[in-house]
């Protein structure tokens, strides 16, 4: 049972069962280069203050360079009797330095020490991930334009609907991505706080400057309550919060490249490198990746409840339960880093079936809301409209055909508003080149939305 740099009051070690109960460094050295960063500022600022020597400076600063050094070239040793990252890397550069490794404590509590951690890091995945989202932004535009004139049904109910374009759908998950991107962005200036110099809960004695070490840090602001900074992990929940949604929005997607994918379907193909067999059936090609999305959507979910859960009964301020946040954080992020990542890296490889789309367009009927809008321009209010166009369409169900088949003395019989030009309503291409209103997913308005997507998308 060794002794802990926190042991000058004990008489024992700790019992090891505790000892491995406690340890949080099998997983928060995840936060080692984020802590030396976080290091280096507070002992230049201790130096700036006049409470540490240049030459302890040096020999700090020397100390954590061989400390990054090793974590990079993975010789650093994690001891779990260490605790966590921030007592190993102390320890380390006491072993290295000595005396002036045991003044880099110095108004800095772990307390402050793992929230600006934390932050620091959480500044970085949101960065990260922003690019990211940002190539599958792009890769989804992509795809819209290599397919700008692809029409097929969209759905509602999971019914056939209306005809569009594939890319009004693809552009729909690029505004979602766009959204997320925002929220992440609005979660990173609340992130963008600097809790260090709070030190355990109420700061300290000490003429510590922490302006300084916020601006050395790259923070946009200072925490401004000691207890609130040591305290509060609402940014992680912010944070994960976002990636959830994210992840939300990437699964709906995985749906629908599944459903797309099935035989029924038939309207994508995934290509050899991203389909998966089966160990049983030698026919199937499975889409793996877009399930796997879907269903580590619900542990990111899981994440972002075990993070409220964790916060909501803690007294101020300071508790241990805190350092069970970091698992769920790291989690999101990696998560739907690779998530993004991959889906990017799938999606030039989809194919897209033409002919397919074209025979979902041919049953369902889905230009009869065209059909009674057509009534509505030739003067008959919608409500009439929309039974006449009911009626229509109930006669081309007694005949088996399309509306666009019927003669044009048929539908005369229904309406004499009915002209000549009413198969300018009929056909899912004409349709789709109709559509006038703004955001319509078709026409104008989607050529618009391409090109408004490529020019934000090229910054
Ligand atoms: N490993 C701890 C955590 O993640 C660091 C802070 C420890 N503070 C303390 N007072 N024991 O929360």
């Amino acid at each position: 049972m060794a002794k802990k740099l926190w042991g000058g009051r004990f008489q024992t070690g700790m019992h090891p069962l505790l000892e491995a109960y406690s340890e949080s460094i099998s997983y928060d050295r995840e936060l080692a280069c984020v802590d030396i960063r976080g290091s280096r500022a507070h002992a230049k600022m201790l130096r700036k203050v006049g409470l540490l020597q240049a030459k302890d400076l040096a020999a700090i600063n020397k100390g954590l360079t061989s400390i990054a050094e090793a974590i990079r070239k993975g010789s650093f040793t994690y001891d779990p009797a260490d605790e966590d990252i921030h007592m190993a890397i102390e320890k380390a550069l006491i072993r290295r330095i000595g005396e002036p490794g045991r003044k880099l404590h110095t108004a800095r509590s772990r307390n402050d020490q793992v929230a600006t951690d934390l932050r620091l890091w959480c500044r970085e995945a949101i960065d990260g991930l922003d690019s990211k989202i940002k190539s599958l932004q792009q890769a989804l535009l992509k795809t819209s334009q290599k397919h700008k004139d692809l029409i097929m049904p969209g759905y509602t109910h999971l019914q056939r609907a209306q005809p569009i374009l594939l890319p009004q759908h693809l552009l729909a998950y690029i505004e979602m991505l766009g959204r997320d991107r925002e929220r992440l962005a609005d979660a990173r200036k609340r992130v963008n706080h600097l809790p260090l110099g709070s030190c355990a809960l109420a700061g300290t004695t000490l003429k510590i400057d922490r302006e300084f070490v916020q601006k050395e840090l790259g923070f946009e602001g200072l925490c401004e309550n000691s207890m609130d900074a040591i305290s509060d992990r609402d940014f992680c929940v912010e944070v994960v919060s976002a990636i959830a949604l994210l992840m939300a929005h990437l699964s709906r997607f995985s749906e629908d490249v599944i459903l797309w994918a099935s035989a029924e379907w038939g309207l994508v193909k995934l290509a050899d490198e991203w389909s998966t067999g089966s160990s049983i059936m030698p026919q199937k090609r499975n889409p793996d990746l877009l399930e796997l999305t879907r269903g580590k959507t619900g542990r990111v979910y899981g994440d972002l409840v075990a993070l409220l859960t964790l916060l909501k009964g803690l007294p101020m301020t300071y508790n241990r339960d805190l350092q069970e946040d970091k698992p769920q954080v790291f989690d999101a992020v990696r998560t739907a880093l690779a998530a993004t990542e991959t889906l990017a890296a799938f999606m030039p490889t989809l194919k897209f079936n033409r002919k397919a789309a074209t025979a979902l367009l041919q049953d369902g009927y889905l230009e009869a809301t065209a059909l009674a809008e057509y009534l509505v321009e030739k003067g008959l209010p919608f409500r009439r409209a929309h039974e006449t166009s009911g009626q229509i369409v109930r006669l081309a169900e007694k005949q088996s055909c399309r509306l666009a088949e019927l003669p044009l003395a048929q539908m005369q019989k229904v309406s004499e508003l009915i002209k000549q030009d009413i198969y300018k309503s009929l056909d899912s291409a004409n349709v789709v080149g109709i559509y006038k209103s703004a955001g319509a997913a078709g026409g104008k308005e989607v050529r618009k939305a391409l090109e408004k997507w490529q020019k934000r998308l090229q910054k």
